[in-house]
């Protein structure tokens, strides 16, 4: 039995699977982020803890001799959040998380300096840890002095279960201190943003042991037998293992807090300037490419959260069949936006409202705001050089139906929608765990998932969502000059 945990960034998934690799049983944990001032996202890791001591102890209730045969752990997470710890390796203070916005002028500052979007790959985004690291520098002078050790949020899980600080590449890579192409810590890089390599803990290839479980934990879960605990991956990543998209021309799109386009890619060849994020994968030898809008299911939430409703309620309002495109248009930059604009600063705004207009007018406008946005990621993307004919759906949003015929319809390729219930990332770092306990090659284990469904682009409405798709594209200038 192998056991994936995905620390999601609305709350924590625990997912048994057996020795083939087939998903027995999961469980969802809810935790809540906070926001004490505009563009400011922190969670306590105190609330990770909680809900994974919750979701063991439902599996042992659900699961218990399987649980007793666990061989190994894989972990998954939210990416570029920074866990400070203390000498005594206590949390500092409430981890910052990606889609927090307050360190825009020092990532500014780093991205200009020589070297640095070269060495990770990437343009230094406000959400990625180093600029963190020099924003606490500059505002919390005493906490920042105190660091003893920088952990990402899903390698303080690791800590927790395993007493190891560790972590693994394709984390690391959204940290900005990571020299992607080599895969190893810059030393260049971290002494441009003030920390030392040994602040930072030691990396291993996602499918490589880590660690082990604690023997607290082993005899609170009915454990006998040791447990290893595998370097795991960062949730797009995990993702890419659980949907089996490892190799040249595979490629997901995720509607989950945040939207993401992803293609797997055979080596490094970023082009940073595309504000496309080039990371290493969570198997050797392997990168992959990635466009990500900040708010994709989140914007739906946002709406939601002010009409008092639930996301699905409010997308029940609509028809079930595809109609033209909304003359209203939403931008979905409620916490910034990364791919194409590298904007922290702008914010989202509805555009054309008339009083005739109802509440499912607006939700379609969201569902389709987030879709252009997509589009401009796949855009992106393809500059790059990513052949994508297809890809694969997964993420909270798939579930809407209409959604994804949208996002198709935009998008103009077909998109896949899995067999079996959507385990993503979980999946993919229960599959890292079989790889790490009895060492078979990952790209035999990272297989893709049957297909139930394919829905195409709607011919009908393609051409109208390509003219509206124009015009979207026109807005993000206009509001720009006005903030
Ligand atoms: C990726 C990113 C998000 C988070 C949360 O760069 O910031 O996808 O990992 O899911």
């Amino acid at each position: 039995m192998y056991l994936g945990l995905d620390l999601g960034t609305s709350g924590l998934r625990a997912l048994l699977v057996d020795a083939g690799g087939k998903p027995l049983g999961s469980t969802q944990n809810a935790y809540s982020t906070s926001h004490p001032h505009l563009g400011w996202s922190e969670q306590n890791p105190a609330l990770w803890v909680a809900a994974c001591t919750r979701a063991l102890e439902e599996l042992k209730a659900r699961f218990p001799q399987q649980l007793k045969a666990l061989k190994g752990i894989g972990i998954s997470g939210h990416m570029h959040g920074a866990v400070l710890l203390d000498k005594a390796q206590a949390v500092l203070r409430p981890c910052i998380l990606w889609n927090d916005t307050r360190s825009s002028e020092q990532a500014a500052l780093l991205d200009q300096t020589k070297g640095v979007r070269e060495l990770s790959g990437n343009i230094v985004f406000p959400g990625f840890t180093a600029p963190k690291l020099m924003w606490v520098k500059e505002n919390e002078p005493e906490n920042f002095a105190r660091t003893e050790t920088v952990l990402l949020p899903k390698d303080y899980l690791r800590f927790w279960l395993s007493g190891e600080l560790k972590s693994e590449m394709s984390d690391a890579a959204g940290t900005c201190w990571l020299d992607v192409g080599t895969r190893s810590w810059s030393n260049k890089i971290l002494a441009h943003s003030g920390v030392n390599q040994s602040q930072l803990p030691a990396l291993v290839e996602g499918s490589e042991v880590a660690g082990t479980l604690k023997a607290e934990h082993l005899s609170a879960w009915g454990i006998e037998q040791p447990v290893v605990i595998v370097g795991g991956g960062a949730d797009n990543a995990a993702t890419a293992c659980g949907a089996g998209v490892m190799n040249e021309g595979q490629g997901f799109v995720s509607l989950g807090t945040s939207g993401v386009i992803l293609a797997a890619r055979s080596s490094f060849s970023p082009q940073p300037e595309t504000a496309v994020h080039t990371f290493c994968h969570a198997v050797p030898n392997r990168w992959y490419q990635m466009g990500v809008t900040m708010a994709a299911t989140d914007s739906l939430n946002w709406f939601a959260d002010i009409c008092s409703q639930t996301p699905e309620a409010l997308t029940n309002e609509l028809d079930i069949q595809l109609k033209a495109p909304s003359n209203i248009h939403f931008l979905p930059y409620l916490s910034g936006e990364r791919t194409p604009h590298n904007d922290s600063v702008i914010r989202g705004a509805f555009v054309g409202l008339d009083i005739a207009h109802t509440r499912a007018d607006m939700t379609h406008s969201i569902m389709q705001g987030v879709a252009f946005s997509l589009r401009q990621s796949f855009d992106a993307l393809c500059a790059t050089g990513a052949d994508l004919k297809k890809l694969l759906v997964v993420g909270g949003g798939a579930n809407s139906r209409l959604w994804v015929e949208m996002l198709a319809t935009v998008l103009n390729v077909p998109l896949e929608l899995p067999e079996e219930g959507d385990f993503g990332a979980a999946l993919g770092a229960a599959r890292l765990a079989m790889c790490g306990a009895i060492g078979c090659d990952p790209l035999d284990v990272m297989t893709a998932p049957k297909i139930a469904t394919t829905i195409h682009p709607n011919k009908k409405h393609r051409a109208a969502y390509a003219t509206a798709y124009e015009k979207f594209k026109t807005i993000y200038p206009a509001v720009r000059a006005i903030q």
